[in-house]
């Protein structure tokens, strides 16, 4: 079966107004920051998807043996019938629930929602291909925005996986997961990947590996602003930084100017000292009672909470209250 055609909340227009308005809010502060989700154009996920692959990068396969070992388990208990996954990029691990769904469930209809059209444009038409009887419904999206809309239709399990969650500074965490709360029914469910606190000397590498393709994954990001905006950032003249902030215990990934540079952007000339950093995303790192923490705090009561066997990263399994 071909997927449907994809589902469009948020429309090409939407999304330069927003670049626009996130470019000069962040560009005109201090510290300067972007926020993430400009990283993934068709380049930018496909940069994603070589970072999954790379040694340094853990997170990935530590969540895949997670949804290997304990796929059956999340199909019997939440007997779902709609599987939403938000930022869903490849929906790689995905399938690891689509086929133990296969084995014992009744899901019927399979919602993958990303701001990226090519990552989803992909995804949706290989799974469909895949899982003839699996009703593929594609969504280009804001998950940070458009939670109020998602599909109903019998017992829905929300997934979001990849550690995205961590992407989100704290307060934006507990606006998602509320607002992600209010979209569901009492008995619904959420699956959700975190990647755990750990030796910094694990993480950090994980965030600036030695091939660069995290680098130039970072630097795309100037890449869409220049093609999306017509500016004329010098991507060849930032150098990618990670620092672990022990503090937050978040991974802050920035863009250090490497020489004095100024750059004419919308209608502003923005300046950079030498050495002055943008920040472009952080990634949080989660400790298990805190995540059951925040979760309650927002109406979902966990139910099982698991990891890898080296136990580097969690997948939490709760149902809305
Ligand atoms: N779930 C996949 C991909 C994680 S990368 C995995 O686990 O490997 C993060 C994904 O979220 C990307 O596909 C990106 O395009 C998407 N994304 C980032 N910000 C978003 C937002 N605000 N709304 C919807 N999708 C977003
Ligand atoms: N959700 C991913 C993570 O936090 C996103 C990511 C991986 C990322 N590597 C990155 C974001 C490098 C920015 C830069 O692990």
């Amino acid at each position: 079966m071909s997927a449907e055609p994809l589902e469009i909340y948020l429309e090409e227009q939407d999304l330069g107004r927003g670049l626009r308005e996130d470019v000069r809010a962040g560009l005109t502060s201090t510290p300067k920051w972007l926020p993430p989700k400009w990283f993934y154009d068709a380049r930018g996920s496909e940069l994603f998807e070589e970072i999954t692959r790379l040694p340094e990068y853990y997170p990935t396969r530590a969540e895949r043996a997670v949804l290997a070992e304990h796929a059956d388990d999340v199909a019997e208990l939440t007997g779902a019938k709609t599987l939403i996954e938000l930022g869903s990029g490849s929906s790689e691990k995905t399938r690891l629930l689509l086929d133990a769904f296969t084995r014992h469930g009744e899901l019927g209809t399979f919602v993958p929602l990303d701001v990226s059209v090519s990552a989803l444009r992909q995804s949706t038409e290989q799974i469909a291909a895949e899982y003839p009887g699996l009703r593929v419904r594609g969504v280009v999206g804001d998950f940070t925005r458009q939670l109020d809309r998602l599909p109903t239709g019998g017992r829905r399990l929300v997934v979001f996986l990849g550690g995205t969650i961590g992407n989100l500074l704290p307060v934006e965490r507990a606006e998602f997961l509320n607002s992600m709360r209010s979209a569901l029914e009492a008995g619904d469910w959420l699956l959700i990947g975190t990647d755990l606190v750990k030796d910094p000397g694990v993480i950090v590498p994980a965030y600036d590996d030695a091939a660069g393709v995290t680098a130039d994954f970072n630097r795309n990001v100037l890449r869409v602003i220049n093609r999306e905006l017509g500016a004329n950032f010098d991507p060849e003249s930032f150098r990618h930084v990670a620092v672990w902030d022990p503090e937050h215990e978040w991974v802050e990934m920035r863009l250090r100017a490497e020489r004095p540079t100024r750059v004419r952007v919308l209608d502003l000339d923005v300046e950079f000292a030498a050495g002055e950093d943008l920040r472009t995303e952080i990634s949080a790192k989660f400790r298990p009672e805190g995540i059951a923490a925040e979760l309650a705090a927002a109406g979902f009561a966990r139910q099982a909470f698991w990891t890898d066997p080296a136990g580097l990263f969690g997948v939490s399994l709760a149902r809305a209250d």
